[in-house]
């Protein structure tokens, strides 16, 4: 039955859409949620896109598989835009104060403990993919079908951009998850998962909505995070990656050395973005160990860390493109594990800010462009353009969050120099302790690229031999850094 019993002689002008489109004028007449129950399901959403923030924030460094560490890194973001959209709404819902850091319901809390500290990949997939992430895009599809779509326009609008992002990561989810699970993993999780539904139905569903089943335990159990989480900062690589302490080829003497062609300069570089793999690595145990900033930090960073991890993937993309088989290059992860195994949170910050700084002189990322453009190789330029359009938001990122944190520029600066020439050279210990030989793969890959190109490799280049030793990796004395 219509509940707009005395309309039926009610007409937009001209028949136009009425309500700007927004929904029927019948729609708009069924009362919907008040802003009170609007405002408690969207702070379990909140919640939620938190949650799955640090789920995937702190399993980045430990988790080997580099196609997961970028995933994680991407999706991160995502969740870190979605809580940063939901804490506007939220603030704007006559909620002063906010209570948006409370736990809204036990089971919840439990909820997601227990896919942080899912006991291996294939569970941390299926919690985040076949549970969480699903869960989330039902509560946010209720409150679209259950709120009044013209009084709370804006928060469906919210719901809808989170969904079409959610539809993007749970499409991931379902490719990725039969990659790395299979049956006999999935039987050893089947206890695991029924607990998560059952804290779920706990809960009401994870905005609260559903009735919750009358035989539903009160107290939420614990399985997996009956011990507590702790953060892994060691940073861990797939097999593809091997000799993960080689130092062997400097690549940035390599690129200011005027002689050498900007082809094998743009195939150095492409290493270079590989290798940038460490910054994720590293910048997620800033933010994982970094607590009580404003959430603009957490976002901040996050969208950091997920550049950073895109340009490993164009250095990935680029030696694909190229035909050169990266996994022979040693893409190593010394930068991050010395970083988040000997510095504070604080001092890894300062180290990249002063990289960072040191990338914006002339013979940073514009020289790297440049080199790119005088390459021949129109991807690689490309490749340039954006890597150095990022790291300029990436100084602005560290003068807005780093900085204040010091003092002044100045002393942030050299508080950045100071803390990584604390990080001394380990070249000759790694060697001395079995760890690597530092071997030269650059004729190899060199050598690759060649075939690829249709010429002969240039002698000078081929030999070319020069290592990390005695160096910190930034070279200071070229303007030049390592990874950022
Ligand atoms: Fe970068
Ligand atoms: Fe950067």
């Amino acid at each position: 039955m219509s509940n707009l019993p005395n309309s039926q002689a009610y007409q937009s002008y001209r028949n136009l859409p009425p309500l700007a489109g927004l929904s029927t004028l019948e729609a708009a007449a069924r009362p919907g949620l008040s802003v009170e129950s609007a405002v408690s399901r969207l702070k379990r959403a909140h919640f939620a896109f938190q949650q799955l923030h640090r789920i995937y924030t702190s399993h980045i460094t430990s988790e080997p598989i580099y196609e997961l560490k970028t995933a994680f890194a991407y999706h991160a973001y995502l969740c870190s835009e979605h809580v940063a959209a939901h804490r506007e709404r939220v603030g704007e819902m006559r909620e002063p104060p906010l209570g948006l850091e409370a736990i809204p319901h036990p089971a919840l809390e439990v909820f997601f403990d227990e896919i942080l500290t899912a006991p291996s990949t294939g569970h941390l997939l299926v919690g985040i993919y076949e549970k969480a992430l699903p869960a989330l895009d039902a509560a946010l599809a209720r409150h679209m079908a259950d709120t009044n779509p013209l009084t709370d326009a804006p928060s469906v609008r919210l719901c809808k951009l989170a969904r079409v992002e959610l539809a993007e990561m749970l499409e991931y989810g379902q490719k990725a998850v039969p990659c790395l699970v299979d049956e006999s993993a999935r039987a050893n999780m089947t206890a695991w998962c029924a607990n998560l539904d059952s804290l779920l139905a706990q809960a009401g569903g994870l905005d609260g909505a559903l009735p919750i089943p009358a035989d539903a335990p009160s107290d939420p159990s614990r399985m997996s995070s009956q011990t507590p989480y702790h953060y892994d900062p060691i940073p861990k690589r797939d097999d593809r990656f091997q000799d993960l302490y080689n130092q062997g080829v400097n690549a940035e003497e390599f690129l200011y050395t005027p002689e050498f062609p900007a082809n094998a300069k743009a195939l150095m570089m492409l290493y270079k973005r590989i290798r940038e793999i460490d910054v994720p690595e590293m910048m997620a145990s800033i933010i994982v160990q970094t607590s009580g900033k404003p959430w603009d930090y957490y976002r901040a960073m996050t969208r950091q860390m997920w550049d950073e991890a895109r340009h490993a993937m164009m250095g990935e993309v680029g030696f694909v493109a190229l035909g050169v088989d990266w996994t022979k290059a040693r893409i190593t992860f010394n930068w991050s594990m010395r970083l988040n195994t000997e510095c504070t949170p604080l001092e890894r910050h300062a180290v990249l800010y002063f990289i960072e700084q040191g990338l914006m002189h002339k013979t940073g990322k514009r020289y790297e462009w440049e080199v790119g453009g005088e390459s021949g190789i129109p991807l690689v330029k490309t490749l340039q353009d954006y890597d150095w359009a990022d790291e300029v938001l990436h100084a602005s990122i560290g003068r807005e969050w780093y900085i204040p944190q010091i003092g002044g520029w100045k002393e942030a600066l050299d508080y950045g120099d100071k803390c990584w020439s604390r990080i001394l050279s380990n070249w000759q210990t790694v060697k001395e302790q079995g760890l690597t030989e530092h071997a030269n793969w650059w004729p190899a890959i060199y050598q690759q690229a060649c075939e690829s190109w249709g010429i002969s490799p240039d002698p000078k280049v081929l030999a070319y031999d020069t290592t990390y030793a005695g160096k910190r990796a930034d070279l200071k004395h070229v303007g030049i850094a390592g990874s950022a």
